[in-house]
């Protein structure tokens, strides 16, 4: 790999990783605002799914021999911005199907191997989700 694909790569994984922390800091909130028990509990495993994913890139950005961003990535004000729980749950779905347009953007660039793996299971996992959301 180019040193240019890993600088573009890691900068993705980055970006992926803000939105991953800030998906973490909303669904933390939003599930004590709700008393819905199955909305809660869909909360709690898109809380754990993100909490997963920000291992994973961590992970893999320390693979690559570079250090993760720190940062939290705007997503979690915004929905913080919006009043009602249906409004920031439509948010929430636009944001995980953003996730899974950015790793097909990007696909092409990911090494073959567990790189190639854990990105494709993270985009399945937000597919997964956008579904069960949308049943709701
Ligand atoms: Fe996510």
């Amino acid at each position: 790999m180019t040193q240019t694909n890993i600088t573009t790569l890691v900068d993705f994984y980055n970006l992926l990783l803000e939105a991953e922390r800030a998906g973490v800091a909303v669904l933390g909130e939003l599930i004590s605002q709700t008393e819905d028990q199955r909305l809660q509990e869909l909360l709690k495993k898109f809380l754990r799914d993100e909490g997963l994913n920000c291992r994973i890139l961590v992970s893999l950005i320390h693979d690559l021999g570079l250090e993760p961003s720190k940062k939290t990535g705007d997503f979690a004000d915004k929905v913080r911005a919006l009043e009602s729980l249906e409004e920031k749950a439509e948010l929430l779905i636009r944001g995980q199907e953003w996730v899974t347009r950015k790793i097909r953007e990007f696909r092409h660039l990911l090494p073959t191997g567990s790189h190639h793996l854990f990105l494709e299971a993270i985009k399945v996992q937000h597919e997964e989700n956008v579904d069960a959301m949308k049943k709701d």
